[in-house]
This record gives structure tokens, sequence and C-alpha cells, in this order.
């Protein structure tokens, strides 16, 4: 492998479509290593376009726009960052050998529908998941809900971070979940999955990563993850999750299988349901995953310089350093250009770090920065990573 110097024709260049806070630690990872990042998102100002050489504002789920942006930058590798892409254009380039991308075309179009991820996961290779059925109406929803059993969780099939997500526990339920979903869903014309709850003792997220050794491919598992989620939002996450050796190994085996059928080079977010010794697939993100912000406390390399080393066809090394946990600071209010205050108050806690993204505009809802922390165990590093989080404050400028 071999990496040019950026700003030059023998630049290595990468884009990254979509900026947010994880393309941003990819981007800085990249550059670490001499690439030339170029970010792309969807509004301008986001965090990975601040650190990136430079970055264009377009709509990516336009093909031709994204195409004639990608013919512009003559990008060498193109790193998805999230699942609202023109997918298909990606699939063009690539097979046009233009460009590679990360992981693959495919798996960026498989993992962007839950329809494509769930059959291939289930179906194709006979993971464990949750009951499942899909409908592109009420009526089938009402089906499939009796089909898979209460409570469920209705989805659309191309969403992320809770979006337009139910949690029904009877069949009277069923039609406001069906309209919630079509209001928010990302397509329009509505088609969603309907799950049966896994009643699971805890959930992970295990960090695969399949790069290059001497030319060949290799797997390797970072320490699982736990997180708690709210409102399909994480708000915590720690590693490692002590996990009974049965159920770690369950766990490695369907983040094989599945990272291998995927393909490619890079970081995957593989979230597992976990009961004793039992682990159930729920779904894979073929790019480093928020709960994996805990990385930049725990481990030798974070899943971001994991994912810059594997992509860029290096070795990597997933060992974990300390126990650590990260805590979610959201906006809390609606305003443009917020002040963060209780930065050094939360600096003062032990272990204690931040990220701050940068975000142009904050939301009630929205991940503003991460507190992080280490300890001697996962339970002492959350309640410094929670009491630092707690600390910021952030307010109307
Ligand atoms: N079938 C299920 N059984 C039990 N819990 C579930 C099920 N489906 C979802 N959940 C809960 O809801 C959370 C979010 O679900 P899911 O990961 O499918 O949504 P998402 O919108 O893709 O979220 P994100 O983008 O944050 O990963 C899960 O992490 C889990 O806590
Ligand atoms: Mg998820």
């Amino acid at each position: 492998m071999k990496i040019g110097t950026p700003l030059t024709d023998h630049a290595t260049r990468v884009m990254l479509l979509g900026s947010g806070e994880l393309g941003k630690e990819v981007a800085i990872e990249l550059q670490r290593l001499g690439a030339e990042v170029i970010a792309v998102d969807r509004y301008p100002n986001a965090p990975a376009m601040q650190v990136a050489h430079r970055s264009h504002v377009i709509p990516m789920t336009d093909p031709q726009v994204l195409n004639g942006i990608i013919m512009a930058e003559a990008p060498h590798i193109i790193v998805p960052e999230i699942e609202a892409i023109a997918t298909d254009a990606l699939a063009a380039i690539e097979a046009a050998g233009l460009a590679r991308v990360i992981p693959t075309a495919r798996a960026t179009q498989l993992t962007m529908n839950r329809e494509g991820i769930r059959r291939l996961a289930a179906e194709e290779l006979g993971l464990p998941t949750s009951p499942y059925a899909f409908a592109g109406s009420a009526e089938e929803l009402a089906a499939g809900a009796e089909a898979v059993g209460f409570p469920c969780f209705v989805k659309p099939v191309m969403s992320s971070s809770g979006k337009g997500q139910s949690y029904v526990e009877g069949p009277d339920a069923v039609a406001d979940a069906w309209a919630y979903a079509e209001a928010s869903g990302r397509v329009a014309g509505g088609r969603v999955i309907v799950e049966g709850k896994i009643g699971f003792d805890y959930e992970i997220t295990l960090l695969t990563v399949r790069s290059l050794r001497n030319g060949a491919v290799r797997t390797d598992f970072c320490a699982p993850i736990g997180h708690r989620q709210q409102k399909g939002d994480y708000v915590e996450s720690w590693q490692p999750q002590i996990m009974s050796e049965a159920a770690l190994q369950a766990a490695q085996e369907i983040a094989g299988k599945v990272t291998d059928a995927l393909g490619g080079l890079g970081v995957f977010g593989v979230e597992l349901f976990v009961t004793g010794d039992q682990v159930w697939f729920s779904e894979v993100s073929p790019r480093p995953h928020d709960t994996g912000l805990v990385t930049l406390a725990t481990q030798t390399m974070s899943e971001f310089a994991l994912h810059a080393r594997a992509i860029l066809g290096l070795p990597v090394d997933v060992s974990l350093r300390e126990p650590g946990a990260s805590a979610v600071i959201y906006g809390g209010l609606e305003a443009e250009g917020v002040v963060f205050e209780g930065v050094a108050e939360a600096l003062s806690v032990p272990t204690a770090d931040l990220r701050l993204f940068g975000k142009p505009e904050a939301f009630e809802r929205r991940r503003m920065g991460v507190a992080l922390a280490r300890g001697a165990d996962t339970d002492q590093a959350r309640e410094r990573a929670t009491e630092a989080a707690g600390k910021v404050r952030v307010v109307k400028p």
C-alpha cells in the first residue's frame, strides 16, 4: 500500500459521504496517515467538513448530483458515513472501477434497507433474529403484527436513530404505528418491518474489522460494547461488556458470518441482543458505530483509527487497553451556534475527556457531544462519563 502527498497529483483521495461526528474522527485519522480528505454532506459546516481538506454540500440522495461530485473529485476511496445516500450511484462507480466503495457498494445497498439486511441475515445465513414480517400497508402491518406477536417494534425499512419507530403493545396501537412510520420514514410510499420483541438481558455492539494482513483479508473482533438505548438512540455505552464465554463465541460467530457476507474492508458495528448464552442478530452498520465512540477512551486504536487503517489496506490492532464508558451530551434546546458551559468542570472528573462535535445547530435530541471516561471497571467508568456529560450545559449564544 502506497500513500501519496495530500493536495498533489499523487494524493490518496478519500471522500466521506456524510460528515457527522463519526466522520470527523475518521477524517482526522485518515489525515494522520497522509490521506487527502474530501467531506460531503447535505448541510454546510458539518463536523467532518471542519477538519477535511475540502468539502461539498449536496443532496446525497440525488444520484446525478452525487455522481457529478464523485467525477469531479475522482476519489480513490469512497467512505459512506450514513445510510441516506444514492447507493445505486455508488454501485455504478464501483462497477466501472472508478473508486473503491467502503466496505462494498453492495453492502451499503443491503444495509440501508432493513429488508435487505434482515433477509440476508435470517434467510440466507440462517442467523437467529427476532421474528419479523414486512408490510406495505396498514392492513399488511396488522396481519404481520398478529403473526410476530405483541409486544413488537414497527420500523420504517429506511430509517435510522429510531426515526419513525414505534413500540406496539397490542392490536389497538397498530394503526398509529403505521401512520407514524409513514410520516417519518425516509422514502415515501412506506414499507415497514415489524419485529417481535426480544426480552434480552443486555445488548451489545460487536465492532468487527475486516483488514488486510500480508495480502489476505482477516477478521478481528473488538471487545464487546454494552449500551443503553432511549427512543432508538444510544445514551450511554461501555466496554468491555462482560459476557459468558458461550455468548461471546456465539456473538463472534454471527458477526463473522454477516461481515463475511457483506465483504470489503473496514469496521462494522454488529448489533446483537443477548440473554444468557443465547445471541440474536439485530442489525449491522458497515462503518464505525455511534456506541463505539467509547473506543476513543478504551482501545489502543479507536474504531475510527481502525476504519482508517483498514480501508487504506493497512494492518490493525483491536486490543483493549482499559475499561471505559461514553455518555451522550444532547442539545436539549433548539438554537444555532450554541455555547458549551461547564467544560472545565466536566474535564475535572477523573479520567474524563470530551468530544464537542461543533454542529452548527442544536436540537432537543441532537447529539452535540460525548463525554468519555476510564475506570477500574465499567461501573466506575460509567459513573464518571455520566457525571462529566452532566456538567456540560448547552446554552443559547
Ligand atoms: N426486536 C427487538 N427486540 C427488542 N428490542 C429491540 C428490538 N428492535 C429494536 N429494539 C431496541 O431498539 C433499539 C433501536 O433499534 P434499531 O437498532 O433497530 O433502530 P435504529 O433506528 O437502527 O437505531 P440506531 O440507528 O441507533 O442503531 C435497539 O438497540 C433495541 O434497544
Ligand atoms: Mg440500531
